[in-house]
């Protein structure tokens, strides 16, 4: 089973980005953390941002064609990317959208996602941990077994 991480736009700043609402756990420690679960359930991880949409529109075509599920937390294309949400539908792959903060908490152009309808599911809320919420979610549709 293969899953890919994928970031998108100021999530290399975190740490240091808005505290109060992302915490002060870096990108570097949130992939770190992904990589030991990935390692106890046998899972081959590949972890990207960028923070430009192309690329995560070819870094999710290419996980979707090769069959392997995808975490995406695209930040603010969320909220603006049809072309994200084309190439997940375009592509095939299964995806979970993850955001640190509860987006529906906060602004109401946060609220709508144009990538949701074409995921399997969307955790946000829980700091870093909605990244490992999604890997173990992400490992169970795959037919994996969490640690
Ligand atoms: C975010 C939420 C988005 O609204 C915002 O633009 C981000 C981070 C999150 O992880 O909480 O960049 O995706």
């Amino acid at each position: 089973i293969a899953i890919h991480v994928l970031n998108g736009p100021n999530l290399n700043l975190l740490g240091r980005r808005e505290p109060g609402i992302y915490g002060t756990a870096t990108l570097a420690e949130i992939e770190r953390r992904l990589g030991e679960r990935a390692a106890a359930s046998g899972v081959a991880l590949t972890a990207r941002q960028s923070n430009h949409e192309g690329d995560l529109v070819g870094w999710v075509q290419e996980a979707g064609l090769a069959g392997a599920g995808i975490l995406l937390n695209a930040g603010a294309y969320t909220h603006t990317s049809v072309a994200l949400r084309d190439a997940i539908a375009g592509s095939g792959a299964t995806a979970i959208e993850i955001h640190l903060s509860n987006v529906h908490a906060r602004e109401d152009f946060r609220h709508h996602s144009f990538i949701a309808p074409v995921c399997a599911g969307v955790i946000c809320g829980f700091g870093p941990v909605s990244y490992l919420l999604g890997f173990d979610a992400l490992l169970h549709l795959l037919g994996g077994r969490s640690p």
